[in-house]
């Protein structure tokens, strides 16, 4: 059997889990929005027309920050049409998703929303078809508490309190030439640059989040990362990174080492923001905002687009993924990678969060249910708590058709010094080989296993539906177990795994196999 060891020790810390890590995207894309959050008629909807089913899966899933309201939708929007009395809004066609929007849900309900599912929200800023004056507007009326017309505007509007919006993005994907108002790196960092430093003087603590690439194929990556920053050094925060993937051709090696593509991305993003820091004479350190990332089956969306019938409809099906355990794997692979980087990943949203490429499905009028790639964010998401730690992994490789040689295990560890919890994530990304995975705990003291569970099936495709709602859940480990100062554990093949170990004072009593 392949064998791999990781080695980790209490004192090597990579950084604190930034709860940021852990967010999600809500768009105005598909059924995201309209019978995904909001279902008037729903059963469970609330006095909000929130579906009450989705507000306690969110909770569930552990969701910490949501960016809204785009994603591609956000660059032809005007907020304005999104608030004040929802009779009164307009009806607009939306270019980037083919879809009539009725505005029945903008601003303040995205605002009440996130309160009650306990979410931070991330906000976007229109800077394709609209610019510096639309976004200040948008800052005056959330943020500002009263006594201006935009701000007494909200309050007139049933929002008394300010928002108090923390972080913002400025603008999305502005490298695509599918995005409205899509701009060359020169024209959107002077753009970009303006517009955050008209916000920073209503808010000087903003954290504003500058477009980076669409992914790390775009042929300008790297050079636009380069460009805006050297406009915007001084005035951002982050610098953001979208990054979706896909099985193809049947090719599982490649797809289970999607994460060595987002590894590679994020060392190559902090080493371009670094190197402008460098030529800038900057102390500054700017950091990455993983504002989209997931499993998308892109090439089925651009099918089914070219077969959808050309008129305009209210929230149409578009991109209902349904996920299966390979895809779960995937995207625990991805958190593990997301959490090695906590020292200059500082934000990440999943995208999205209902029913368009998401955890959480729903059906109008029925049920809401969770998707395979649920699990692993919400055990993560839940566990990942306190510290990363530098996990030092030997691991054999395998080849692969898209990455070349790549370790075979992934893996990161946690530690919560005051909940003397020790979680470690594993990912085998062997398509058909079982590994043999050692920790060595002798840095531990007296470890102890709590809880172990894992992610595989001998039916890579299984998916959880509307009928089958728990075909895939996390199971508990066979073959975990601590013993003579190491964890010892058999990963399936394509398989993610999460151990609980009980450590500091008093862990040998604690413990209780899992
Ligand atoms: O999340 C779906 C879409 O993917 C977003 O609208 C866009 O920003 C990205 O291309």
């Amino acid at each position: 059997m392949l064998s791999a060891r990781a080695t980790i020790h209490p004192a090597f810390v990579v950084a604190s889990v930034n709860r940021r890590l852990f967010g999600s995207f809500v768009e105005h894309m598909g059924r995201c929005v309209y019978t995904g959050l909001h279902e008037p008629d729903h059963p469970s909807a609330d006095d909000d027309g929130f579906r009450g089913d989705v507000l306690d899966l969110v909770r569930e899933l552990g969701v910490t920050t949501v960016r809204y309201p785009g994603g591609n939708f956000v660059s032809g929007y005007r907020w304005e049409d999104g608030v004040g009395p929802v009779q009164d809004r307009p009806t607009r066609l939306d270019p980037a998703w083919r879809s009539v929007e009725t505005n029945a849900f903008g601003l303040n309900e995205f605002i009440r929303w996130a309160r009650k599912a306990g979410v931070e929200p991330m906000m976007a800023v229109n800077l394709g078809t609209r610019g510096l004056q639309e976004a200040v507007d948008l800052l005056e009326y959330a943020n500002h508490p009263g006594g201006s017309t935009l701000s007494d505007l909200r309050v007139a509007h049933g929002a008394p309190e300010p928002h108090d919006i923390r972080i913002w993005c400025l603008g999305n994907e502005m490298d695509g030439p599918w995005q409205l108002g899509h701009k060359t790196a020169t024209e959107y960092g002077r753009l970009a640059a303006e517009t955050a430093r008209a916000m920073r003087q209503l808010d000087p603590d903003l954290e504003l989040v500058a477009c980076g690439s669409s992914g790390r194929d775009m042929p300008t990556f790297g050079a636009w990362e380069a460009t805006v920053l050297e406009h915007t050094y001084d005035l951002v925060t982050h610098v953001s990174a979208h990054a979706y993937y896909q099985l193809r051709d049947g090719d599982h090696a490649s797809f289970l080492a999607s994460a060595v593509d987002m590894d590679r991305f994020i060392d190559q993003v902090v080493a371009t923001a670094d190197h402008l820091g460098a030529r800038l004479g900057s102390d500054r350190r700017i950091d990455v905002s993983f504002d989209e990332w997931n499993v998308w089956y892109l090439d089925e969306l651009q099918a089914a687009e070219a077969d959808r019938p050309r008129d305009w409809q209210v929230a149409p099906r578009i991109s209902e993924d349904d996920y299966t355990v390979l895809d779960a794997v995937v995207v625990g692979s991805l958190l593990v990678t997301l959490l090695r980087h906590a020292d200059r990943v500082t934000a990440a949203s999943q995208a999205q969060l209902v029913n368009t490429i998401a955890p959480i499905r729903t059906e109008p009028g029925g049920p809401a249910w969770r998707q395979a790639t649920f699990h692993p964010f919400a055990l993560t998401a839940r566990n990942a708590v306190g510290t990363v730690l530098d996990l030092r992994l030997a691991a054999p490789t395998t080849v692969t058709g898209r990455y070349g040689e790549v370790p075979v295990v992934d893996a990161a560890a946690t530690h919560d010094e005051d909940g003397n919890r020790l979680v470690l994530f594993v990912v085998n990304r062997h398509p058909s080989e079982p590994v043999s995975f050692t920790t060595d705990l002798s840095g531990w003291d007296g470890a102890s296993l709590v809880e172990a569970v894992v992610l595989a099936d001998d039916d890579l495709t299984a998916a959880n539906t509307r009928d089958r709602p728990d075909r895939v859940v996390p199971r508990r480990h066979p073959s975990a177990a601590v013993a003579d100062g190491e964890l010892v554990a058999a990963l399936p093949p394509a398989s993610w795994s999460m151990v609980v170990l009980a450590v500091g004072p008093g862990a040998a009593d604690h413990g209780a196999a899992g």
